[in-house]
């Protein structure tokens, strides 16, 4: 007995020290520099002192953040140069209002490249989307400016004055276009002028945009588990911390910055959200994704199934540096659930995921957008988008309610999964979709042949589709009849 007691309490300690040693290697980058040399400009004390009166809630905030409190004053980060397009002369001194990642880059420099590559930093590049037809030619431009544009990222213009217009700021959309060339805000996440970590750690952070019809990952977060033990246990989860990593620092729940960008006992922290995601959910069809990182920076998707470049290859006018495959993508999202669950969890729930991702691209998405491409093709209805009732219907299928299933079973939200989910994608696929598809047919050719033809072709090859052409089987009513009259008694179902 006693020496097993000495041999748990040797693997313990072991296994602290391990502990001890990753945690170390994740500690909090801390910006190499010293007040003084690398910041605290002496100038920057008079902007201080003036808006300590005009603008108290400002200064406040800035005063008692970090960088207030390691010295990190105004003019570190609005100082601009002789020749910056939104420079001007302000008592004294050549500042800007815009403080872009760039300007964050001199300290922070890391942050600065992971999300440079990545996702967020391209999102103010929507102009080439149906979302941005349907929003400046259907809704209108101001919409897309107070809409669109607030969560993806305006290109800040600059008037004479060197101020940005009122037309395109205040703006802090994700990928916003700077005059500096950089893409991206970072006070996106943290707010001004506290540019606090704690803050970027709550999932209401990311609910800014992760929210809505076409993409609610904050809804969906709140629904599971995971978001109702956060709330719970708000006072547990150790927000401020330095070091933030998941199973060590906090237990209780991961939040969004938890499974996309933070750190886990097998991982340092990332500001490259797409690194951890295996999927995208958000096309009409979903696909497995490999990324691409090259030696510029930049980085892209390539769907599976398409040739994957190599380490060393060119590619789009830089060199392939490093390649994740949609494995090693999802092994990463997988090292941050091992911090708190054991594999029989983690696998079921990739299985569960993937089962509703494949039901909605096999049943219902590739049938629907085979068939959407042969109607155009034959001129049943326009090559223009969004004149014809159909395409709404296709439209709402997969942009609104087929992403919603998809990101309800990625992230355990199970209303989202059915009832916002699959169950408005059959709804609409059966009882709009196909007698929107007669109709565009029937007022073509005064009969229904080549709807017939097309759910012959696209939607009978799929078996759960038989009970909407063949009726109900008589065993699937004679079970529901059967669970009906044991709770409720004889002849109940009607
Ligand atoms: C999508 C939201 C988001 C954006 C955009 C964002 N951050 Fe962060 N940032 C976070 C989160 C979440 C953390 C906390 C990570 C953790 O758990 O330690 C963080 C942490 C940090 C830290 C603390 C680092 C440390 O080691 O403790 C710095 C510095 C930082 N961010 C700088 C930036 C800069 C600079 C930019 C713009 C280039 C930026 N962030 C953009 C969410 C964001
Ligand atoms: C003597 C007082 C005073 C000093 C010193 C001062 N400011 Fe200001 N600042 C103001 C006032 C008043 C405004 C609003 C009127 C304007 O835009 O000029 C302003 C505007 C600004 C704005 C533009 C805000 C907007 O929304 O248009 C920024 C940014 C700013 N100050 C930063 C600084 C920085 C950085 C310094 C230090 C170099 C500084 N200020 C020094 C009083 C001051
Ligand atoms: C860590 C960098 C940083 C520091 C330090 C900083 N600012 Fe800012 N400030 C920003 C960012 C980022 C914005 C948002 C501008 C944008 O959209 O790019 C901003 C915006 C502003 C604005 C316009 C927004 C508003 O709400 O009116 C004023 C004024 C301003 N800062 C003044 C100050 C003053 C005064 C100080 C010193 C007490 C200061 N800033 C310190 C980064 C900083
Ligand atoms: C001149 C250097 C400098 C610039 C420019 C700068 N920072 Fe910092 N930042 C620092 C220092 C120093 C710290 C404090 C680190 C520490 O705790 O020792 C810090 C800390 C932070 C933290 C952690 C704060 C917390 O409370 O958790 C975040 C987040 C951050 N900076 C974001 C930004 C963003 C966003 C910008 C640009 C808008 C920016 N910084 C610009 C030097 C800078
Ligand atoms: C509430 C914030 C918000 C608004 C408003 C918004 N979007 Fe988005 N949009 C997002 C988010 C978040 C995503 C990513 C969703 C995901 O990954 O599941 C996204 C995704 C997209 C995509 C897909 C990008 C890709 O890489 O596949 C396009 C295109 C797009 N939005 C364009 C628009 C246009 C155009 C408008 C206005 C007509 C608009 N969005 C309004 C937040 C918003
Ligand atoms: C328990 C971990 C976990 C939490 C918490 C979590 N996510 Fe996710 N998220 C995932 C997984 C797993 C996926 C699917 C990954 C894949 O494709 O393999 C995903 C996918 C996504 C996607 C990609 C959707 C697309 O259209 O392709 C976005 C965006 C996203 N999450 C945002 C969020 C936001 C915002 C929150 C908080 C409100 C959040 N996530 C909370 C694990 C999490
Ligand atoms: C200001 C709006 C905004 C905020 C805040 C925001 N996002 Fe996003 N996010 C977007 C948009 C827009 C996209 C789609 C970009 C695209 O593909 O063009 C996106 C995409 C993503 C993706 C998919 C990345 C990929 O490679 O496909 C993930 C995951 C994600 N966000 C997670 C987060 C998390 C976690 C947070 C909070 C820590 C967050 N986002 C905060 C707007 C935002
Ligand atoms: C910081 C710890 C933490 C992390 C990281 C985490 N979880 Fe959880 N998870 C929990 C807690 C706590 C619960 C609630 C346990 C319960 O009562 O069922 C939970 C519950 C779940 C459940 C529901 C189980 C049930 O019985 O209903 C699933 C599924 C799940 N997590 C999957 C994941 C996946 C997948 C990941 C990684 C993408 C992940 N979790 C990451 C802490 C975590």
């Amino acid at each position: 007995m006693k020496t097993k007691t000495i041999g748990t309490r040797w693997l313990y300690l072991c296994v602290s020290i391990i502990g001890l040693m990753l945690s170390l290697n994740t500690q909090a980058a801390r910006p190499g520099g010293e007040i003084g040399a690398d910041w605290g400009d002496p100038d920057g004390e008079e902007c201080i002192d003036c808006h300590m009166t005009e603008n108290p809630g400002l200064h406040k905030e800035w005063n008692d953040s970090q960088h207030g409190q390691n010295g990190v004053n105004c003019l570190d980060c609005h100082k601009a140069e002789k020749g910056d397009k939104d420079a001007f002369e302000h008592k004294d001194a050549l500042i800007s209002i815009i403080v872009t990642p760039k300007d964050c880059a001199k300290c922070h420099k890391t942050e600065f490249e992971e999300m440079d590559g990545s996702h967020h930093a391209k999102a103010g590049e929507i102009l080439a989307s149906l979302d941005n037809l349907l929003g400046e030619v259907v809704g209108g431009p101001a919409a897309v400016n107070a809409g669109c544009r607030q969560c993806h990222g305006a290109e800040i213009e600059i008037g004479e004055d060197g101020r940005p217009t009122p037309g395109s700021w205040p703006n802090t959309g994700i990928g916003r276009i700077n005059p500096d060339g950089s893409k991206g805000s970072c006070t996106a996440c943290h707010g001004r002028h506290a540019f606090s970590r704690a803050q970027a750690r709550t999932p209401d952070t990311c609910g800014k945009c992760h929210v809505g019809p076409d993409h609610p990952q904050i809804e969906v977060y709140n629904e599971s588990k995971h978001g109702i033990i956060y709330r719970a246990n708000v006072d547990k989860m150790n927000m401020g911390s330095d070091k933030w990593v998941a199973g060590i620092d906090y237990s209780a729940a991961p939040t969004c910055a938890t499974c996309h960008m933070s750190a886990s006992p097998d991982q340092p922290k990332t500001h490259n959200v797409g690194e951890r995601i295996s999927w995208t959910l958000r096309p009409p069809i979903s696909k497995k994704i490999n990324l691409i990182k090259l030696e510029n920076g930049d980085e892209f998707d390539v769907p599976e199934g398409q040739p994957i470049p190599k380490v060393g290859e060119a590619a789009k006018g830089s060199k392939v540096v490093k390649v994740l495959t949609w494995k090693d993508r999802r092994a990463k999202m997988e090292g941050v659930c091992y911090a708190c669950h054991e594999k029989s969890v983690v696998d079921g729930h990739y299985a569960q995921f993937d089962g509703v991702v494949h039901l909605y691209n096999e049943k219902f998405a590739k049938p629907i957008a085979a068939i959407m491409s042969e109607l155009k093709a034959s001129g049943y209805i326009s090559k223009a988008p969004f004149d014809d009732k159909i395409e709404w219907v296709w439209w709402e299928i997969w942009h609104h309610e087929g992403r919603r299933a998809r990101h309800g079973a990625s992230m355990s939200g199970p209303d989202y999964t059915w009832w916002h989910g699959i169950y408005e994608v059959a709804k609409h696929t059966y009882f709009e979709f196909i007698p929107e598809l007669k109709d565009a047919v029937r007022k073509k050719d005064g009969n229904e042949d080549f709807a017939n033809a097309m759910l012959d072709k696209h939607f009978k090859p799929h078996a759960g589709h038989d009970w909407f052409f063949n009726g109900m089987s008589k065993e699937a009513i004679d079970k529901v009849r059967k669970g009906f009259e044991d709770r409720y008694g004889k002849d109940s179902l009607k």
